[in-house]
């Protein structure tokens, strides 16, 4: 484990099974990081009670799908930590030390709070409110370098510094700042070319069957300008084909359908096709592997049981250094990690 460039934290808030935009986004990205970094993977699952606390039956079954879907991607619990936040009462811990360095006026700034209240039209919990100042636990309590995440995400990292930097300032050298690390795959559009989101309906998922795939591609938006197969049709912005882009292994083929569909010699249900037939075969083997995982949900258990214990004893050290910088545990069992 000391041959790595640094440390990773990062995760998901377990709301759901996974899609295709998180497997090209962030999955395949994450499966990489895993031979350059010691890598932390969190199931956030205190996260998706500032939202969806309503529903305690999900989520016990929704991180079941959830790692089933990172290890069918593959996220390797061999070479990698996956982590329950929940179980790890440290990270709230943590939090909680952390709460008295940020201010309200702060984290109202926030602009995934101000987004999130504004859309739902909800009444705020201070759970929700102290969002971020959790996620800062979560890295800095692994004392992670690098925090792999998507563009929406930054602000929580730039908060995530200002309080490593704000704590190292008042009790001593402690935590790295660490670095946001963005993808450099372009975001995928969803099946109505908005943004791909659970909530809008709009995602394939790679538990779907290629059944179900099929139907979805072949009810994707297209150019709406094109009438008839012989219009000519536009390729950019159109998610058809910033989904061959990335599925289709055959280049020259979707260079030529661009070029046939811009001269209106290619009709939008071929060209949808044999998308189909790509994207179905691209997810084949990541869907049986997630088929055999999800039929042994008790050794999913035990892996996130596994990888939390091993978590443990790093997140654990980490809170009896803050709570001795603090004043709150004798000196004497300050060890620095670092
Ligand atoms: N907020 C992240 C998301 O919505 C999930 C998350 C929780 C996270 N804790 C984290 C991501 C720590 C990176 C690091 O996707």
């Amino acid at each position: 484990m000391t041959d790595k460039k640094g440390r990773i934290l990062t995760g998901h808030r377990v709301t759901g099974p996974r899609h295709i935009g998180h497997l090209v986004g962030t999955l395949e990205n994450w499966r990489q990081l895993q031979d350059i970094y010691d890598c932390y993977f969190l199931i956030a699952d205190l996260h998706v009670l500032t939202t969806d606390y309503e529903h305690p039956e999900r989520i016990q079954n929704n991180i079941l799908e959830v790692l089933a879907d990172w290890i069918a991607s593959g996220i390797d619990p061999q070479k990698s930590v996956i982590v329950q936040q929940s179980r790890v009462p440290a990270h709230a811990q943590l939090s909680l030390l952390f709460s008295m360095l940020v201010t309200v006026a702060r984290l109202n700034r926030v602009p995934t709070y101000k987004e999130q209240t504004q859309q739902l039209n909800l009444t705020p919990s201070l759970g929700l409110l102290t969002y971020p100042v959790l996620q800062a636990a979560d890295i800095l309590i692994y004392k992670a370098d690098v925090v792999p995440v998507g563009e929406d995400q930054l602000p929580h990292i730039e908060l995530t510094r200002e309080i490593a930097r704000r704590f190292n300032q008042l009790y001593g050298e402690t935590f790295p700042e660490p670095e946001g690390l963005l993808s450099t795959t372009p975001r995928l559009p969803g099946t109505d070319n908005r943004t791909m989101h659970s909530s809008y309906g709009n995602t394939i998922l790679l538990k779907d069957s290629p059944e179900e795939t099929t139907r979805k591609v072949m009810n994707m938006y297209t150019d709406p300008t094109r009438i008839h197969a012989t219009d000519p049709g536009h390729v950019e912005g159109n998610p058809v084909f910033a989904y061959h882009d990335i599925f289709n292994p055959d280049k020259a083929q979707v260079e030529e359908f661009k070029e046939r569909y811009r001269q209106g010699r290619i009709g939008d249900v071929e060209v949808k096709r044999r998308l189909a037939e790509a994207l179905n075969e691209y997810l084949a083997p990541i869907r049986q592997k997630r088929a055999e995982l999800i039929a042994h949900p008790d050794d999913l258990r035990d892996i996130l049981h596994e990888g939390t214990e091993r978590a443990r004893p790093l997140a654990e050290e980490t809170l009896a250094e803050v709570m001795t910088r603090m004043g709150l545990l004798a000196s004497e069992k300050l060890t620095s990690q670092r």
